[in-house]
């Protein structure tokens, strides 16, 4: 499939018109005042990976980030890692994401939560970077290149855009152990031809070629799943009850994909891995 083609697809398949209102109204229905809301107040929606908030703070500290670093946010979506990262670990950060609709949402909660001077958002895609060669400290990416078939590309690319000596650090989600055809939709595909998860090997060895040096490679697949099946199981009342949530991006199939993940993780189809490797 062409790349223009496929994010046409994921655009369609993350952005949602109205997103913003429904964020926000269901935030002043939990009791969040929005002028004095906090960054972590909107973690609930905002950080779109296993492991929420707790692992992005869990991949700052394996990244050792330090104060000032600049950082590329690869698939930023609505900037909830990069708020994080901005709070608990005072470095700045661009995000990139193909989904137009996102990057607007993940400038305005950075405006509302007071950060806009040192987090700030724009629509692109990971297989051609805007950024100039050897500009970054950091290249972060979490769970964004399950929708990315060129992997060697974004590979490639996020390579050249990282300083000498500079770290790239990402959360994944690989195939599994098992072969097999995965219980679909999930959160990033309704329908096969929008995944491309490779087993964990292949992409390891993809990233040595692209240069880089190994640091860390760990298979996090049981450390976050059972947090994620209890709030996966409480997708329904969050649902009813106006709690914020990620089924405000998901829509109505949130139940089913969020199920969906808790399954094929269970049954070794999908992992997760975290790696750091440096340029
Ligand atoms: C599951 S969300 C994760 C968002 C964010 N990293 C987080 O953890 O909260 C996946 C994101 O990847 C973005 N994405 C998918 N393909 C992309 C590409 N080729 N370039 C940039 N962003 C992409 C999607 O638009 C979506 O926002």
């Amino acid at each position: 499939m062409g790349n223009q083609m496929l994010g046409a697809m994921v655009n369609e398949h993350y952005g949602s018109e109205g997103l913003l209102d429904r964020i926000l109204t269901v935030a002043r229905e939990t009791g969040i005042e929005i002028d004095e809301a906090r960054s972590d107040d909107f973690s609930a929606v905002s950080e779109f990976h296993i492991g929420g908030r707790k692992a992005t703070i869990d991949l700052g500290n394996m990244a050792q980030l330090s104060a000032g670093d600049k950082v590329l946010d690869v698939g930023s979506g609505l900037g909830g890692p990069a708020r994080t990262l901005v709070e608990k670990f005072a470095v700045r950060v661009e995000g990139i994401d193909l989904t137009h609709e996102f990057c607007l949402v993940a400038n305005e909660l950075t405006r509302i939560t007071g950060f806009s001077d040192r987090a700030v958002f724009s629509q692109g895609n990971a297989l051609s970077l805007t950024g100039d060669s050897d500009h970054y400290d950091v290249v972060w990416t979490q769970q964004s290149c399950m929708n990315i078939e060129d992997k060697r590309r974004m590979l490639s690319e996020a390579y050249r855009v990282l300083k000498p000596g500079g770290t790239f650090i990402f959360q994944e989600v690989f195939a599994g152990d098992r072969e097999g055809a995965i219980r679909l939709p999930v959160p990033w595909a309704r329908k096969s031809e929008m995944s491309f998860l490779w087993p964990a090997e292949a992409i390891r060895n993809s990233i040595l070629e692209a240069g880089f040096i190994e640091n860390i490679w760990k298979n996090v697949t049981t450390q976050y799943l059972e947090e994620y099946r209890v709030t996966a199981e409480k997708t329904r009342d969050s649902m009813q009850s106006s709690t914020l949530g990620v089924h405000l991006l998901l829509g109505n199939e949130a139940k089913l994909m969020r199920k969906n993940v808790v399954d094929n993780l269970s049954k070794g189809l999908i992992s997760v891995y975290q790696g750091v490797f440096k340029k």
